[in-house]
């Protein structure tokens, strides 16, 4: 088990010594590292059991420090930058040489954000590198909300998580890159397409089934160990009825024998959202044979719920 508490000074001195410390953010925890230092970089992909040619997402403080390893800040990008950072929007940029190769994976550009978290973007002021950090998991499984969830699963293998509280928006940041003032969305995130649009024409990416090209794109992803069934619940309880199953409702409250999870009572996508992982870890520890699930209204953040739920039922 890791040692769990706020010291940012502390946190700032592993880094510095080249360790990984787990820090909170606004969308989910990462695993901090130097992440100008390949060997830091190789300890953060052996430690989550990551493949190497899935790249990481680097942190800063502004947009001043973004720009300072990127070669070219598109105007389009510096706008979207101006107006979300510090925030759930990861912006793909082509990275400097300085910048090392294992990062990106060996592609020429790098995911970079500004984190909306202040005990994190105090410890990034005090450090003077940007922080490589992934979500804080093992590779495939759903991203930690609460320190607790990182120390579940990778508690052994650090010194120290940084416990911000639990994650605000529950949700990782929506990756985008700009090529000729088109947005192309990389992954759906904690930024709607629909604030997107309002900066110009906006593509979403499809999955891929195992393209390291499209890295983070994979179908079979942000998934818990159980088997995940997506559908009408009222039908998918019909079908079901002879195993052990739990139930991820959205708004509505079912009457079940076995565990039983209600996103938002009220509906409101955004508290779906922020309930979504951990809702997920509590039904994959109960004693059932199967999650079902249904997909949330298709806008806002529920478009990024639902390309969750999608993820984590895709066998
Ligand atoms: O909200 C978040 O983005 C969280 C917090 C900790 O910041 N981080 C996160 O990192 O979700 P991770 O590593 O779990 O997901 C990053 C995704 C990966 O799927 C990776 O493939 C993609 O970003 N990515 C990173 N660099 C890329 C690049 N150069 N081109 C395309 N995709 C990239
Ligand atoms: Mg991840």
């Amino acid at each position: 088990m890791a040692e769990i508490g706020t010291q940012i000074s502390k946190a700032s001195r592993l880094l510095e010594n080249n360790e990984l410390v787990a820090i909170p953010t606004e969308t989910v925890y990462g695993l901090a590292g130097n992440a100008l230092e390949p060997l830091v970089i190789a300890k953060i992909y052996t430690a989550k059991d990551r493949p190497t040619f899935d790249p990481l997402i680097t942190h800063v403080t502004n947009i001043a420090d973004a720009s300072a390893l990127v070669h070219t800040f598109p105007a389009l990008a510096q706008k979207l930058a101006e107006q979300f950072w510090p925030g759930p929007l990861t912006l793909l940029l082509p990275k400097r040489e300085h910048v090392p190769d294992v990062l990106t994976s060996g592609l020429d550009k790098m995911a970079i954000r500004v984190p909306n978290h202040p005990m994190t973007l105090n410890l990034l002021k005090q450090i003077s590198f940007p922080l490589a950090a992934p979500s804080a998991n093992p590779f495939g499984y759903v991203s930690p909300t609460t320190a607790a969830h990182v120390d579940q699963q990778l508690g052994a293998k650090i010194p120290y998580i940084l416990d911000g509280g639990p994650a605000h928006i529950g949700m990782e940041s929506t990756i985008v890159s700009i090529e000729e003032e088109v947005i192309y969305v990389h992954r759906l995130g904690g930024i709607d397409i629909e604030m997107l649009r309002t900066f110009g024409e906006v593509n979403v990416l499809p999955h891929t089934k195992s393209n390291p090209d499209a890295p983070g794109q994979l179908d079979s992803h942000y998934a818990p160990r159980k088997k995940v069934v997506i559908g009408d619940l009222e039908l998918l309880l019909l079908k079901y009825s002879d195993m052990k199953t739990g139930i991820l409702s959205f708004s509505k409250t079912y009457l079940h024998p076995n565990k039983s999870i209600v996103l938002s009572p009220d509906g409101d996508i955004n508290e779906a959202a922020e309930h979504l992982f951990s809702a997920l870890r509590t039904l994959d520890a109960e004693d059932i044979d199967l999650i079902l699930g249904e997909y949330v209204p298709q806008k806002g953040i529920g478009r990024a719920i639902n390309d969750r739920l999608k993820r984590a039922s895709f066998i």
